[in-house]
């Protein structure tokens, strides 16, 4: 299989980060995902959106093992994931970020020490180099002077910039974030918005679920559409919202705007 991606690479210029093939997973004996595939080039941000309940979390959480698939491959760099070896799947998840929409970060541990823990479980980093390279990193998302906050003082986004410090502390070579605005009030949506903008811009490989049609229109280099578990178009955002085009991702689009969304 790695012989393929490298000759893929080659005649197309891409270079394949993640590589999805044939997912499938059932929950409690329904389908949840069927047969689901995509690959991330490196610096490619790609949007996943679809109804509630298309199965967008759960293909987000098999990608990282988090739910192990039932059937497909995944690959990084072009490496097939063991998922039966254990010190292959945590050295696999240290390099695949992961951004929940409830932030999931410590509520006992300040800002600064919600990323530098993970340098030191991880990374096996010392308390005076995870410190400083916490700092380093929520100086990124411009949570420096809100370092030494508990998450109870801070805002809905200022956790969510500071679980993506945590993310990109790990240097991961890709970053899988699940509606990662949808859990905030209005008014705090743009300043995270802007933070994965600045990733998208910086070249970070992201897979995004979300509900942000314009950021998905302006950034997005292709946009995934899924639906019963199943991603039924993929596409440049340019061709599948275009004017006129009968696709289901615009469909959906329209949706979205009558319901206000
Ligand atoms: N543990 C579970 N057992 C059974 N069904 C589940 C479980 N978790 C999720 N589902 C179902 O899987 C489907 C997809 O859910 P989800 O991945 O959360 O969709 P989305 O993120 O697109 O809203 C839903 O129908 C949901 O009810
Ligand atoms: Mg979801």
């Amino acid at each position: 299989m790695s012989e393929t991606v490298a000759q893929l690479s080659k005649k197309t210029g891409a270079s394949p980060v993640l590589q999805v093939a044939h997912l499938s997973k059932k929950l409690g004996g329904k389908p949840i995902l069927q047969d689901c595939s995509l690959t991330l080039n490196r610096g490619e941000l790609k949007v996943l959106i679809g109804p509630s309940g298309a199965g967008k979390s759960t293909l987000l959480q098999c990608i990282n093992c988090l739910i192990p698939p039932d059937e497909g491959k995944i690959l990084l760099e072009g490496r097939a994931l063991n998922v039966a070896d254990r010190r292959a799947l945590c050295a696999f998840r240290a390099q695949v970020g992961m951004i929940f929409q409830d932030f999931n970060l410590f509520d006992h541990l300040t800002a600064e020490e919600n990323v530098a823990i993970a340098l030191r479980k991880v990374r096996g980093m010392n308390r005076q180099d995870a410190q400083r390279r916490a700092q380093e990193e929520l100086g990124r998302v411009g949570m420096s002077r809100r370092a030494g906050l508990y998450p109870a003082q801070l805002s809905g986004g200022q956790k969510q910039r500071v679980a993506i410090a945590r993310a990109l502390a790990m240097d991961p070579k890709v970053i899988l974030l699940d509606e990662p605005t949808s859990a905030l009030d209005p008014e705090l949506v743009g300043e995270v918005l802007a933070v994965i903008k600045d990733l998208a811009r910086g070249g970070m490989t992201m897979l995004m679920a979300t509900h942000q049609m314009d950021f998905a229109r302006a950034l997005a280099h292709e946009i995934l559409f899924m639906e019963q578990g199943i991603i039924i178009e993929q596409g440049a955002p340019d061709v599948l919202l275009a004017e006129g085009s009968a696709t289901r991702t615009r469909d959906f689009c329209k949706h979205l705007l009558e319901m206000g969304a």
